[in-house]
């Protein structure tokens, strides 16, 4: 059984998400972890999981909503979050300075409410950290916390760095493209620390680049980890599924 940690799922994206996750529980990927963040996706997402009992929550403001959210839509949203037993994270929160850099500070601030708010509620965060690394780092060491970098991508002093703060690693599609330094870097990544997600609707793993990705898509992802690691992906599937199931304190019986 495998567990996709991070996916987006929404009616604009797919027409018919039965479809979509019975697809999933075709290839063994039985469980979900799916993010809402923003005021739309979160609303979507809570009305999702409540028909399904696979599907979990993570929920948080994506660094992207800096200039939209308020201090109020924080308070609403650890409200929302303290009375759903479904929210296994917060996040996506993190920093993006490829899309915004005019807002750096503001954005700092946003993050560091959204791990306060998962300090509180005991959560684990789920991170979102694009052209920011060294502020990422940083704050993430101040905050001494836990939790997962979504969709690492980077570079093997990267992943030390996290690793040294005790964070698990988000490894998605990234990993099956052509030109990518993470299938040297996952054969230093200790199993104990390696989550799989997709990512969905974003960032299909080859052969299915550029199109529209779907948590089914796992197991592709789990066979070229176990490849470059030279594991077998049933060891990969169990490994990753009771990191999944430990960091998210997910109680499957
Ligand atoms: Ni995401």
């Amino acid at each position: 059984m495998f567990i996709d940690t991070h996916c987006h799922l929404s009616k604009d994206d797919y027409e018919d998400i039965d479809k979509v996750i019975n697809n999933a529980k075709n290839e063994k990927v039985e469980y979900l972890i799916i993010s809402g963040c923003d005021k739309k996706s979160i609303k979507e997402s809570i009305e999702i999981s409540n028909k399904y009992p696979n599907v979990y929550l993570a929920l948080g403001y994506h660094p992207s909503e800096t200039k939209i959210t308020k201090n109020e839509d924080l308070i609403e949203l650890e409200n929302i979050i303290k009375n759903n037993n479904k929210v296994v994270a917060v996040g996506e929160i993190g920093l993006d300075y490829h899309w915004d850099k005019d807002n750096k500070e503001e954005q700092i601030m946003l993050f560091k409410k959204q791990i306060d708010i998962a300090k509180r509620l005991n959560l684990p965060i789920v991170i979102h950290s694009r052209d920011a690394f060294q502020d990422t780092y940083d704050i993430l060491k101040e905050a001494n916390y836990k939790g997962v970098i979504h969709c690492f991508s980077g570079n093997l002093e990267n992943a030390k760095k996290y690793l040294s703060l005790g964070f698990y690693l988000g490894i998605g599609g990234v990993i099956t493209f052509k030109n990518t330094n993470l299938k040297e870097t996952i054969k230093e990544i200790p199993l104990d620390k390696i989550l799989l997600e997709t990512d969905s609707p974003y960032l299909a793993p080859t052969p299915y680049r550029g199109e529209q990705n779907e948590p089914k898509y796992i197991p592709i992802i789990a066979n070229e980890i176990a490849k470059n690691k030279g594991i077998k992906i049933e060891e990969l599937e169990q490994e990753t599924t009771n990191n999944a199931k430990k960091l998210f304190n997910i109680i499957i019986s």
